[in-house]
């Protein structure tokens, strides 16, 4: 889908469809008004209502969008209005469309960002692997056009971010719902790779299993051992030649289909362990908005990626594992692979002597206990990195919300026969688990984002989810690295 902008009324603009999105509570103009039944369209949130103007105004079709009350409006309910829109207009079956931006909501360019994104993120859907489908089911939108009022310049701008992050944001999306098979840790490496291609500014490096076994990668390589798919380990630089500008490093666990291992999952829900990838999609998704921008930092995007299988050559519980760092795990739990990879990712990740490490990861069940499906949750050794992430989730609507990492988690996860242990029992498990992780980390900043909940949604509340990957983290951490560059 193309986005266009443009200074223009809808109501003056020849369209199949023109999007009015309005706020609840304030007259129509009158055209429009005379269109309808007042009592049929009141402009609650992502309200709809389709009326034909025959030449009362220049669309042929308006589809009315509702906004809510002016006083609540925010970047999110234009975000889901233009979401909602594509997705009627889609069901018109209209090539094209034009949509006017709201006016006097605040900054221009974050209103364009936000229906950009709304516009892109609606308009996803995963249908890589349907066949047969008939052309009205197949259907996309060609073209849309924000129109907007006298900031052009800054909604036009607003929009190619929109359009930046909103791409991050579907890639990501496109290899949570990819199958397992499909998206080895070789296979997934390629797609870096790919990444690369597409964005010149990107380097990317990857180590194969004989690499990792050279280099020391204990926790990578114990993990993979059990499948046939080889481990990889994914870097995928940007920025490395600008001075003067801050270095994060976004680690991001790459397990591509988690069975539990020998301590096996149950049957029920296992074909959704194919998103325990979330963190290295998000990290994909970092790096594509992050290139795309042209943001002045170096970003670093590392992934250990393997697939978690029981076999005659699996990993067991009892195994001591020494970690790239030399720190030794002992595994109490096959099933808590996640921070055995990271172990090795987030050492890596402090030879770039970072001024931050984010780390996402679809860790553990336990913080869908905490939080549900609504926030993913940011745990933080420094509490200015854990407020301006938590901030810039509220900004986008990926949400993190905080939780404690003091001292007594990690004593939860000491062993005594290795330096830690990767189970520490049901109380606080995800607590532990990034306790467990911020031990990888050195000194560096550091921040853990568990999108355990938020990664994959079966039954999507928000008119901008689909059912199934939903690209979390790749909002909330790019917004982050924009703001270090205000
Ligand atoms: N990948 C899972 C966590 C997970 C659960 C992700 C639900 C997405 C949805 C992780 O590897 C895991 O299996 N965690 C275990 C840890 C336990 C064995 C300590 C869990 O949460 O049950
Ligand atoms: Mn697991
Ligand atoms: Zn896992």
């Amino acid at each position: 889908m193309n986005i266009d902008v443009r200074p223009g009324n809808v109501l003056e603009e020849d369209a199949a469809v023109g999007v009015l999105l309005a706020f609840e509570g304030e007259a129509l103009p009158d055209v429009v008004a005379s269109l309808l039944e007042a009592e049929d369209f009141t402009g609650k949130p992502n309200q709809t209502l389709l009326v034909y103007p025959k030449g009362a105004a220049a669309p042929k079709r308006l589809l009315l969008v509702g906004l809510g009350g002016r006083d609540g409006v925010s970047l999110e309910r234009v975000s889901q209005a233009a979401a909602t829109a594509i997705r009627q207009v889609r069901g018109l079956q209209a090539e094209s469309a034009t949509m006017e931006l709201p006016a006097g909501i605040g900054d221009a360019a974050a209103v364009g960002q936000a229906a950009a994104e709304g516009l892109l993120l609606g308009a996803y859907r995963y249908l890589v692997h349907r066949t047969g489908m008939k052309a009205d089911e197949t259907f996309e939108v060609g073209s849309v056009v924000v129109l907007a009022g006298t900031d052009t310049d800054a909604v036009a701008a607003g929009v190619a971010a929109g359009i930046a992050i909103g791409d991050g944001v579907r890639l990501a999306r496109d290899l949570v719902n990819r199958p397992g098979e499909l998206k080895t840790p070789p296979l997934l490496a390629d797609e870096a790779v790919a990444l690369g291609q597409r964005q010149s500014a990107v380097t990317v490096t990857i180590f194969d299993e004989h690499r990792l076994a050279e280099e020391g990668f204990g926790g990578v390589i114990a993990v993979g051992k059990g499948s046939d798919s080889p481990p990889r380990f994914i870097i995928m630089e940007y920025g490395a030649d600008l001075t003067d500008v801050p270095t994060v490093c976004v680690v991001g666990k790459g397990l591509t289909f988690d069975s539990g291992g020998l301590n096996i999952k149950p049957a029920d829900g296992m074909e959704s362990m194919k998103n325990d990838m979330g963190g290295s999609a998000a990290v994909f998704g970092i790096v594509h908005a992050v290139a795309a921008l042209g943001l002045p930092i170096h970003l670093v995007g590392l992934i250990p990626s393997a697939e978690n299988m029981p076999s005659g050559r699996s990993y067991r519980p009892g195994d001591i594992v020494t970690t790239l760092s030399g720190r030794t795990i002992e595994i109490l739990n096959t099933d808590a692979e996640g921070r055995v990879i990271l172990a090795d990712g987030l050492h890596y990740a402090q030879r770039y002597e970072p001024d931050a490490i984010i780390e996402l990861s679809t860790l553990t069940g336990a913080v869908i206990i905490a939080l549900g499906n609504v926030a993913t949750a940011v745990m933080s050794t420094d509490q200015e990195l854990a407020d301006a992430l938590v901030s810039a989730g509220t900004t986008t609507g990926d949400r993190g919300w905080q939780l404690p990492l003091w001292d007594e988690y990690y004593e939860m996860v000491k062993s005594d026969i290795a330096d830690v242990k990767n189970l520490a029992g049901r109380a606080a498990g995800s607590i532990t688990a990034g306790a467990f992780l911020a031990g990888f980390a050195g000194d560096y900043k550091f921040a853990h984002l568990d999108i355990a909940g938020t990664a994959w949604l079966d039954s999507p509340k928000k008119p901008y989810d689909s059912k199934g990957g939903t690209g979390s983290g790749v909002r909330i951490v790019t917004e982050y690295l924009r703001s270090l560059s205000n």
